[in-house]
C-alpha cells in the first residue's frame, strides 16, 4: 500500500510535463511599513528550464507541430537573449528537434554555456546592436532557407502571450483565491504581461495592470526592453496597461541583493519588477498585488553587482561612473 504524502508530486513522464503550476510566495519582508498589502511573488524560475519562458516555448512548439510547420526534417531558429532559448534548447532536447539560436554575444557566459549543454547551435550576433541584432539575424537565415528552419519569432507570434493566458493567469487566480486587485510584469517580448494581462482583464476589469520597462536605453536590466527605442514586438499592445513604469537599473540591482538576503536568489528582471511593485504598493492600500519573478540569479553570477556593498531596505544607492555593475548594453530582449 504507497503512503500518501500530500502535496508530493506524482512521477512524470517527461521533464516537459513539469512546466508551469509554479508556487505563489508571499513576500512578508517586503511588506513592512505598507498599509494592508499582501505582495507576492510567482515563482517562474521554478520551471524546469528555469524561467517563465518554458510556457511560452512549449505552447509555440507545440502550435509548430499541430500545424505541421515542426517536423523532424526543420530547425527550430529563434533569436533569444538566453531564457527562450534554454527553453527551445531544452524542450528540443527532450522532444528530439535541432535547435539554432541567434543570440547577442554579450549575454552571460552562463547561459552560453546551457544552451551547449542542452546541445542548442548558437550563432552569436553583434552585442552593440542587442537583441535587435539578433532579431535580424534570425530573419535573414529564415528568408534565405525557409524550408530549413521552423522559425518560432517569440516577438510576433500569439502563442507567446496565449500561453500565459490560458496557464500563468489562471493559476494566479486560482492561487489567490480571485483576490488579486494589481498585477506586474517586465516587458520583454511582452507575452507574458499581455497574456496574463488580458485574462485578467476579463475576469474583473478592475484589476489593475502595471507594466515594468527600463528607464532607459543603456541598461543592465537582462530580459527587459526599452520599447521607445527597440523593435517593438508584434504581439505588445501599449494600450492594456493601467500604468507603464520605467525602473533604474541601480534600484533593481539593489533589489535583487535585497531578495537573495530574503531568501530569494532571483534574477535582476525580479529585483526591476519588486521596484515596480513596490511603488504601487507604497500607494495602494488594502491591495493584493502579484508581481512576476521570471528567473533565478544562477544565471547571473557573474555580474559585479553582486559584490557591492547594499544598504538598507528599499534605499537605492545612487552612483555615478564606472565601477561594479554598471550598465551595459544589454540582450534586454525577454527571450
Ligand atoms: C529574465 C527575464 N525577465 C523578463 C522577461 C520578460 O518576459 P516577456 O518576454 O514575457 O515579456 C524575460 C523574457 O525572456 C526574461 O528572460
Amino acid at each position: 500500500m504507497p503512503v500518501a504524502i500530500p502535496g508530493l508530486p506524482r512521477t512524470a513522464t517527461s521533464i516537459i510535463d513539469l512546466i508551469g503550476n509554479t508556487p505563489l510566495i508571499r513576500l512578508s519582508t517586503f511588506e513592512a511599513g505598507l498599509r494592508n498589502v499582501e505582495l507576492y511573488a510567482k515563482a517562474e524560475w521554478k520551471n524546469p528550464g528555469g524561467s517563465v519562458k518554458d510556457r511560452p516555448a512549449l505552447r509555440m512548439i507545440q502550435d509548430g507541430e499541430k500545424s505541421g510547420a515542426l517536423t523532424r526534417d526543420t530547425i527550430i531558429l529563434d533569436a533569444t537573449s538566453g531564457n527562450t532559448g534554454i527553453a527551445y534548447a531544452l524542450i528540443g532536447a527532450a522532444r528530439g528537434y535541432r535547435v539554432k539560436l541567434c543570440v547577442p554575444s554579450n549575454v552571460t557566459p552562463e547561459r552560453k554555456q546551457i544552451l551547449k549543454a542542452f546541445g542548442a547551435e548558437i550563432v552569436f550576433t553583434d552585442p552593440m546592436q542587442g537583441s535587435d541584432g539578433a532579431i535580424l539575424r534570425a530573419r535573414e537565415m529564415n528568408a534565405a532557407e525557409p524550408n530549413l528552419y521552423f522559425y518560432v519569432d517569440q516577438y510576433n507570434n500569439a502563442g507567446n502571450w496565449r500561453s500565459h493566458y490560458d496557464t500563468t493567469a489562471p493559476e494566479i487566480i486560482e492561487q489567490t483565491g480571485g483576490r488579486l486587485t494589481h498585477f506586474v510584469a517586465g516587458l520583454g517580448t511582452s507575452g507574458t504581461f499581455i497574456g496574463a494581462g488580458r485574462r485578467f482583464r476579463e475576469f474583473r476589469s478592475s484589476i489593475r495592470l502595471i507594466s515594468v520597462q527600463p528607464d532607459s536605453p543603456l541598461h543592465g536590466l537582462e530580459g527587459l526592453k526599452h520599447m521607445e527605442t527597440a523593435i517593438v514586438p508584434g504581439i505588445y499592445d501599449a494600450s492594456l496597461a493601467d500604468e507603464d513604469l520605467g525602473v533604474a537599473t541601480e534600484e533593481a540591482f539593489e533589489l535583487t541583493r535585497q531578495l537573495a538576503r530574503s531568501g530569494l536568489f532571483v534574477g535582476i528582471s525580479s529585483g526591476a519588477n519588486l521596484a515596480a511593485a513596490l511603488n504601487v504598493a507604497r500607494r495602494s492600500p488594502d491591495s493584493v498585488i502579484v508581481v512576476i519573478f521570471p528567473d533565478g540569479g544562477e544565471k547571473y553570477l557573474s555580474e559585479r553587482f553582486w559584490n557591492e556593498e547594499d544598504s538598507g531596505p528599499g534605499t537605492p544607492k545612487p552612483r555615478s561612473g564606472e565601477g561594479p555593475g554598471t550598465p551595459k548594453p544589454r540582450s534586454g530582449e525577454g527571450g
